[in-house]
């Protein structure tokens, strides 16, 4: 069995960056078809710019970047500038990339690549808004036959909202998209904050990352050194939580997790609480499970194979 074909649908984002890092690290387990890029953390022109700018550090300018969704389904674009800075990735100095923008637009990218593709072989990993997946869905509802399993950052249960008191970002930006994601029958695996919180990037987590010493790891530890500082001092933790490369590391181990099938439900009406995850995680109702909610992780084991996989760049 050859390696696992995947597109990634990103906002990034410093985590998002180093998420894409870890799935470029393992080209004999993961095909990344490509990378399509959101609204999110910042606005869209930004989210593709940065994405090419990794597949630059990676030398990897071979890969495909695309550019999506300006605005959410509905709801009018929120921006996260205040914990990603005003770049998306501050913590490394902004270049204008080799790696090309594709002129196709990324839902026409996700649709024609799943219309194409035999039943069940690709996996979406969206690790931002979930507009353009969910945008590619309305569209043509059968390119899901070609999609084997969604793993996606997003949503919140015990750990709260950590854009609005009740719902997570990604989640609250496109709660419409979340929802039609979500539901659209297709096995999901979900990482949301409960998970995310427990990977923090501590001062010494970041120290051997940047041990590693090649262009990649330095890129890394630069940008967590950046990025740990609004989250360290709201929640008085030591180190930023790794939130989406938690797909990824799913995707290559994903015994270092633990999830339960549950009900997940997105709040689309209430302007209180707008984008929260209703997650039946005791089944005290009768709704689908419609995902595996992941809710522990091994955190040294997630860095020890991110160290691992940062290492096999080159200089
Ligand atoms: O809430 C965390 C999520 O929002 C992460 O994906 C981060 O990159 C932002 O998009
Ligand atoms: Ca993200």
């Amino acid at each position: 069995m050859g390696p696992r074909k995947i597109i990634i649908d990103c906002d990034p984002g410093q985590d998002d960056a180093v998420a894409l890092f870890l799935a470029l690290a393992a080209p004999d387990e993961l095909d990344v078809l490509g990378i399509t890029t959101v609204a999110g953390n910042v606005p869209l022109e930004l989210t593709q710019r940065n994405a090419r700018m990794m597949c630059d550090i990676a030398g990897r300018t071979d890969v495909p970047v695309y550019a999506g969704c300006k605005e959410p389904l509905v709801l009018n674009a929120i921006t996260a500038e205040y914990i990603h800075g005003a770049t998306g990735i501050d913590g490394v100095d902004v270049f204008e990339p080799e790696t090309p923008l594709q002129d196709e637009h990324a839902v026409d990218f996700i649709i024609e690549t799943l219309r194409a593709a035999e039943e069940g072989t690709v996996t979406l990993v969206p690790t931002g808004p979930m507009t353009n997946i969910a945008a590619a869905i309305n569209r043509d509802p059968s390119v899901l036959d070609a999609v084997d399993r969604i793993v996606s950052m997003g949503g919140a249960m015990r750990e709260g909202g950590n854009r609005s008191p009740s719902a997570e970002f990604n989640v609250l930006v496109d709660p419409h998209a979340a929802e039609i994601v979500y539901q659209c029958g297709k096995p999901v695996t979900a990482m949301g904050l409960d998970v995310t919180h427990q990977v923090l990037s501590t001062r010494e987590r970041v120290g051997r990352i940047r041990e590693v010493g090649n262009a990649v790891a330095t890129a890394t530890a630069d940008m967590l050194s950046f990025f740990h500082r609004y989250d360290t001092k709201k929640y008085g933790s030591e180190g930023a939580p790794l939130h989406d490369p938690c797909t990824v590391a799913w995707l290559l181990c994903p015994g270092l997790f633990a999830s339960k099938a549950c009900n997940l439900s997105v709040e689309t009406q209430s302007e209180l609480t707008m984008g929260h995850t209703a997650v039946d995680f005791w089944h005290v109702t009768d709704r689908p499970h419609n995902v595996e909610w992941a809710y522990e992780v091994d955190a040294d084991g997630f860095y020890e194979l991110l160290v691992e996989k940062l290492a096999v760049f080159g200089d």
